[in-house]
């Protein structure tokens, strides 16, 4: 009996405000393969931890959080953004805001929490194909992806984006604070012992900074089918 070669995957990675999130939905919707949105998992995690009333330095209760916290993605039935259900409550919103984002940045860097979020994130890889977002799914959790991409932008660029991300849903945010934050957010993930921000060696580059969504989409797609 032959065994079926394993579903192709696509990884995206990069630093915050790259652009991963718009690139990889639309780059999976146009493959027509599944999405995988790991920082939504260290988001989720953050956000049960916090709404437990954890301390986020408590590494083995935020732990055991990471292991009990049933997440889920409900794709929405008019077309827009994917759900997050985090132990049966729609996150979403909650889950886009700058806090929870260093809430799951902070816990992202403990080991322990991060194998606990392994087995979900490799059962997203399924026919006919998988676009996986992250920090290091091409480094760590799909070492062997046949398609590699890391994505970056200067941090002033990216500072703007999320500006205008998070304007558009209504919060009230300042550029400089942002840009402060998410510099703030970029070091810790790449300084971090385990699975540190830094693109695989074996991904191709793409600094987006003045670049289009639609250029950008094009760029990715060409990895994939040159
Ligand atoms: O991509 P996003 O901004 O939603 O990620 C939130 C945080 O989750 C990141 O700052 C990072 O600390 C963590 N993360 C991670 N590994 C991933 C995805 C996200 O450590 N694969």
């Amino acid at each position: 009996m032959s065994h079926a070669a394993p579903a192709p995957v696509l990884t995206i990675d990069g630093p915050s405000g790259s652009g991963k999130g718009t690139i990889s939905a639309l780059v999976a919707e146009h493959l027509g393969w599944r999405l995988l949105d790991s920082g939504a998992l260290y988001r989720a995690v953050g956000y049960a931890a916090g709404m437990a009333g954890l301390d986020l330095s408590d590494v083995d209760a935020v732990t055991r959080c990471a292991q009990a916290t049933k997440i889920h993605f409900r794709a929405a039935s008019d077309g827009s953004q994917t759900r997050v259900i985090v132990n049966g409550h729609d996150a979403t919103d909650e889950l886009r805001t700058e806090t929870a984002g260093a809430a799951a940045s902070a816990i992202a860097s403990m080991p322990s929490v991060r194998e606990a979020l392994v087995a979900l994130q490799l059962g997203f890889r399924k026919a006919p194909g998988l676009v996986a977002d992250g920090r290091d799914m091409g480094t760590v959790i799909f070492p062997d992806a046949a398609y590699k991409v890391f994505l970056t932008a200067s941090a002033a660029e990216r500072a703007k984006r999320r500006y205008k991300q998070l304007k558009e849903k209504g919060l009230s945010v300042t550029l400089g604070g942002l840009q402060r934050e998410i510099e703030a957010r970029d070091s810790r993930d790449a300084s971090r012992a385990v699975a540190p921000l830094k693109p695989a060696e074996d991904a191709v580059l793409v600094d987006t900074t003045g670049m289009g969504i639609d250029e950008v989409v094009a760029k990715v797609l060409a990895v994939v089918q040159p």
